[in-house]
């Protein structure tokens, strides 16, 4: 069978990095046209930087573009206070040795999505900028989409009350994605707040003993004081990840079939995603979201993708 085409789209990010490193490790069914980069956790240019280390690490050969520096309307917002100043602080990274394209990400998305030979499917973790002005610029590309797997959102906040991070920050590329009819399959909060890497899971892990599984739980030892500290979890829930994984095992993941509507105006609301779970509007439900994993299945995969990976 031919290798499914993804092009993942992400501001890494400690989460995003686990999402890049599920992905790479299925070189046999993933294609991984290419990685886009945008302002999220942290400036794209360090988004960027990020990207490019976790590239030269893992040996990726896919090409890697600089997205949006900002969101599409205000001004950008990011995270350090999760992320660290660098946007992925904790792990020791190699210097990269690759560089990043000159074309920008929205630029090869559009123009990869032309040339595509069948479909590809779009993987966005951090803010819908770089999508949202792909399907601006060029609307005719939306044929060659199959899906868009995304992490965003949920039926609570973790930026505002009521608004999940990626969703808050570009709200109104956020409205464009969830308006273009494509077929969405969305991870926010409700089930990524159930992959929760506790140290018990960290320890696991780590007893892998190679060079990706002691950078995971580095990542993830940070990740997780800082959600301890913010949130008060038992360690850092790994939301992005959840769109890899579903792409290589869905069956991990439970989903309704909902309406998702965008906030774009609410004083309180911006940035919420108003997931009509009971249908009360009437409204066509046209988003897959996902509202529960099995958790024993998801950290054994989890373990076998760490574990496939050579001393
Ligand atoms: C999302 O926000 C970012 O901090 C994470 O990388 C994830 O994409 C969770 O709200
Ligand atoms: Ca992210």
């Amino acid at each position: 069978m031919a290798r499914r085409k993804v092009i993942l789209d992400c501001d890494p990010g400690h989460d995003d990095a686990v999402s890049i490193i599920i992905a790479a490790s299925q070189k046999s069914d993933l294609d991984i046209l290419g990685i886009t980069t945008t302002a999220g956790n942290v400036e794209v240019e360090k988004t960027t930087c990020n990207a490019l280390k976790i590239s030269t690490l893992l040996d990726i050969d896919a090409p890697i573009f600089q997205g949006a520096k900002r969101p599409m309307v205000k001004a950008a917002e990011i995270a350090p206070e999760i992320h660290g100043e660098t946007g992925m602080d904790g792990p020791k990274l190699p210097e990269p040795k690759i560089t990043a394209e000159e074309k920008h990400a929205v630029d090869f998305i559009v123009d990869t999505l032309k040339q595509a030979d069948g479909k590809v499917t779009l993987v966005p973790t951090g803010p819908l900028t770089n999508i949202a002005m792909a399907l601006i610029k060029a609307p005719e590309v939306k044929g060659k989409i199959d899906e868009i797997v995304l992490m965003g959102g949920g039926t609570f906040g973790n930026w505002t009350p009521a608004a999940e991070f990626n969703i808050y920050v570009d709200a109104e590329a956020a409205k464009v994605v969830f308006d273009s009819n494509l077929p969405i399959t969305m991870f926010g909060l409700d089930v990524t707040h159930q992959v929760i890497a506790t140290k018990g899971l960290r320890e696991r892990f780590s007893a892998i003993d190679n060079k990706i599984s002691h950078f995971v739980v580095e990542l993830l030892e940070f990740f997780g004081k800082t959600n301890e500290e913010l949130f008060g979890f038992d360690g850092g829930p790994i939301h992005d990840a959840c769109t890899t994984m579903y792409l290589i095992q869905p069956e991990l993941f439970n989903f309704k079939h909902v309406n998702v509507e965008i906030e774009t105006k609410g004083e309180y609301t911006y940035g919420m995603t108003a997931v009509d779970l009971y249908n009360v509007t009437g409204r066509i439900p046209h988003v897959k979201f996902a509202d529960s994993v099995d958790q024993e299945a998801f950290w054994q995969l989890f373990g076998e993708i760490l574990s496939s990976y050579s001393r």
